[in-house]
């Protein structure tokens, strides 16, 4: 499973060289972004922004996790015209897609949290019109690493903890997801980066459909993003096992369940 392969060596890349990627690797890269949204061009937009130098300085202390932003020579904007729960999640789900392109060219990537940064900073660095821009994506050639210091790992949870038999808490067996043609995408499936890596995705095996829910205390809208990158991951899974069906979002009332509550986000035909 050669995607599944590019999925557990996917990682987050926070240290980059200081030289420029060329322009004709730039030019590359802005065909895909016009091309990568397909047919939701009219919300979702993404914004390159060549001079990251620029935008490193303006959002230091302010862009990233508490505020570590991530230096890099060059930032690619997620712009969404509305704050509608379908956007956020395509948005997302055309990110990683971008993501995917940009590793397959070589390049090294992380998402950055801009969130917190406030509007009238936002505006003077992205342009007045743009609509929403929460996540930035730091790109860049990774900076050689010491081959002697181990390479940052992200841990992930087991199948166990995440895929379950029609309602929350109810097992699964690994014979019985590999009789479903499940096991190997849920192996790979956990390798999707989510924020601060919580891996909120809970999958409910239910007749002929997977549905995927997100487990949380308090709700944050960033959970959105969480469920469009994982959408996606499970997508191209399902697709290399000759799966063609594409998620169809799903709204219900949230569920609690042992003071966890859960949000249905979709349903994946098998
Ligand atoms: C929506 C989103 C926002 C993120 N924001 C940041 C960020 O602001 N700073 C950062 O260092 N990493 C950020 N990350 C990267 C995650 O922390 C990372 O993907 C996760 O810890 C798993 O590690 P890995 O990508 O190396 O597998 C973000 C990831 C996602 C999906």
């Amino acid at each position: 499973m050669i995607i599944g392969n590019f999925l557990r060596n996917r990682k987050s890349v926070r240290e980059f060289r200081k030289n420029s990627v060329s322009y004709e690797v730039l030019d590359e890269i802005k065909e895909h972004l016009n091309s990568i949204v397909e047919e939701n061009k009219d919300k979702i937009q993404f914004r390159l922004y060549e001079n990251g130098k620029h935008i490193y300085k303006e959002l230091e202390g302010k862009g990233g996790y508490a505020g570590v932003m991530i230096d890099s020579p060059h930032y690619i904007a997620l712009e969404l015209k509305d704050k509608d729960s379908s956007t956020m999640i395509f948005g997302a789900y055309y990110m990683e897609k971008l993501i995917t392109r940009l590793n397959e060219m070589g390049l090294g990537t992380c998402w950055v949290s801009v969130e917190s940064v406030g509007e009238d900073l936002k505006k003077r660095l992205f342009g007045e019109s743009t609509g929403e821009i929460d996540y930035l994506l730091s790109f860049g050639y990774e900076k050689r690493q010491n081959p002697f210091n181990a390479e940052p790992f992200s841990e992930r949870m087991a199948i166990e903890e995440f895929v379950f038999d029609g309602e929350i808490g109810r097992g699964l067996t690994i014979n019985e997801l590999e009789s479903k043609g499940l096991a190997d995408i849920f192996y790979y499936v956990r390798f999707a980066p989510s924020t601060k890596n919580l891996q909120p995705w809970r999958f409910l095996i239910k007749d002929n459909n997977v549905e995927l829910l997100l487990a949380y205390n308090e709700w944050d809208d960033h959970l959105f993003m969480d469920a469009g990158i994982v959408m996606y991951y499970f997508e191209i899974l399902a697709k290399s096992q000759g799966m063609k069906a594409k998620w169809e979002l799903k709204e219900e009332a949230d569920k609690e369940i042992d003071n966890i509550k859960y949000r249905t986000i979709g349903k994946y035909r098998l």
